[in-house]
């Protein structure tokens, strides 16, 4: 009996709003998942991308929904809830505010904490639920908004190697996927059509190929594909799929190039790797997933990823980072103000 009370009164409820996923979590302190809830709104897809004022708005009328119906799949009361967290940043500004007010609200409804929560650490730790990665570990951060190296050193201790100069993947994907007229999101859409396509049908560029940082840039060869877009006097099926192909193969070998080159120079620093994370939205791509087992594999590290339902945006992995900052000690904060560029 006092086992079930201690179970039950320590809980952590999480909303994650930053762009279109509407979603709720419900972690318990032991870190397993009570509830959890992701609503993927469909009602951008016609405008090729996300529109914020439309977001912000989807969001406030989701929430309403999934938030009661997360306490009745995790059978508890609102009361029942120890501790409240939000995405605070990067992201939309309105989704952000939709979302963090709601959850602020409750807490100071219930007389709880509130953590804000950085988007990106939601993603670089994701891999680490349910499953144990030895510190540090590089996590590539693969999102919509970001394309990033992180050496994550511990909770909380973060260096940033290297990230985009220009588009993330994700967006590059997008991107390509609406001048194909493809739809939107991109990413499993190029991937689908990818599969019918030939790799070397096209020569694109490599941006940044012999630069010595750890930075990446996809614009170029976005715009290499848009003018080979317009050099075709017809785009068949054929042409589509092999620009997919192509293109998804060009962004596996700059990915697998720079994290090639991140493992090189922290051997250098003596830094002991064991563990790769791909994580975001784009890690759910299976071909990208296929081309980093075997890089892992070439240095002796282990691949992970989160499972597919936690790639893209959820509030699991918002839950998740909360209970890991609530373990070190770190504070909560009603009065974070959400920040669309917030850093890591
Ligand atoms: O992490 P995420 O859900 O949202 C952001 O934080 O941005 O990532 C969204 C991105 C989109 O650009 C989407 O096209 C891409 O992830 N994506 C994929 C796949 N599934 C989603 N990219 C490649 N292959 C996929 N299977
Ligand atoms: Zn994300």
């Amino acid at each position: 009996m006092i086992h079930r009370v201690k179970f039950i009164s320590n809980m952590i409820f999480a909303i994650e709003t930053s762009c279109d996923e509407t979603s709720t979590a419900i972690l318990n302190l032991e870190g397993k998942l009570l509830s959890h809830i992701v609503s993927s709104q469909k009602n951008h897809q016609k405008f090729g991308g996300v529109v914020p004022e439309i977001a912000s708005r989807a969001h406030l009328q989701i929430l309403q929904i999934i938030v009661p119906q997360s306490l009745k799949e995790a059978k508890i009361k609102l009361n029942d809830i120890d501790i409240f967290c939000a995405t605070c940043g990067p992201g939309l500004v309105g989704s952000l505010l939709v979302g963090s007010t709601m959850a602020k609200s409750m807490a100071i409804g219930h007389n709880k904490p509130f953590y804000p929560i950085n988007h990106l650490e939601g993603h670089i730790l994701s891999p680490l639920i349910n499953n144990k990665l030895s510190f540090p570990y590089l996590a590539i951060l693969l999102t919509g908004g970001h394309t990033q190296i992180y050496l994550v050193k511990d909770i909380g201790d973060y260096i940033l190697l290297g990230e985009t100069v220009d588009d993330a993947v994700g967006e590059s994907l997008d991107k390509i996927a609406k001048l194909l007229s493809l739809g939107y999101p991109g990413g499993p859409l190029i991937e689908k059509i990818a599969t019918k396509g030939n790799i070397n049908a096209f020569d694109l560029p490599h941006p940044l190929e012999f630069e010595k940082s750890l930075n990446f840039s996809f614009s170029g060869i976005k715009t290499a594909v848009s003018l080979l877009i317009k050099e075709q006097t017809q785009i068949t099926e054929k042409i589509k799929n092999d620009i997919a192909a192509s293109f998804q193969n060009k962004i596996i070998e700059i990915l697998k190039k720079r994290t090639t080159l991140a493992l090189e120079t922290l051997k250098k620093k003596k830094y002991n790797i064991k563990d790769i994370a791909i994580v975001g939205g784009v890690a759910a791509n299976r071909k990208i997933n296929e081309a980093f087992v075997k890089l892992s594999q070439n240095y002796n590290c282990r691949l992970n990823s989160p499972p597919l339902e936690l790639c893209g945006d959820n509030a699991a992995m918002i839950a998740w980072a909360c209970l890991q900052r609530h373990k070190i000690g770190i504070t909560p904060d009603l009065y974070f103000k959400v920040n669309p560029k917030l850093k890591l």
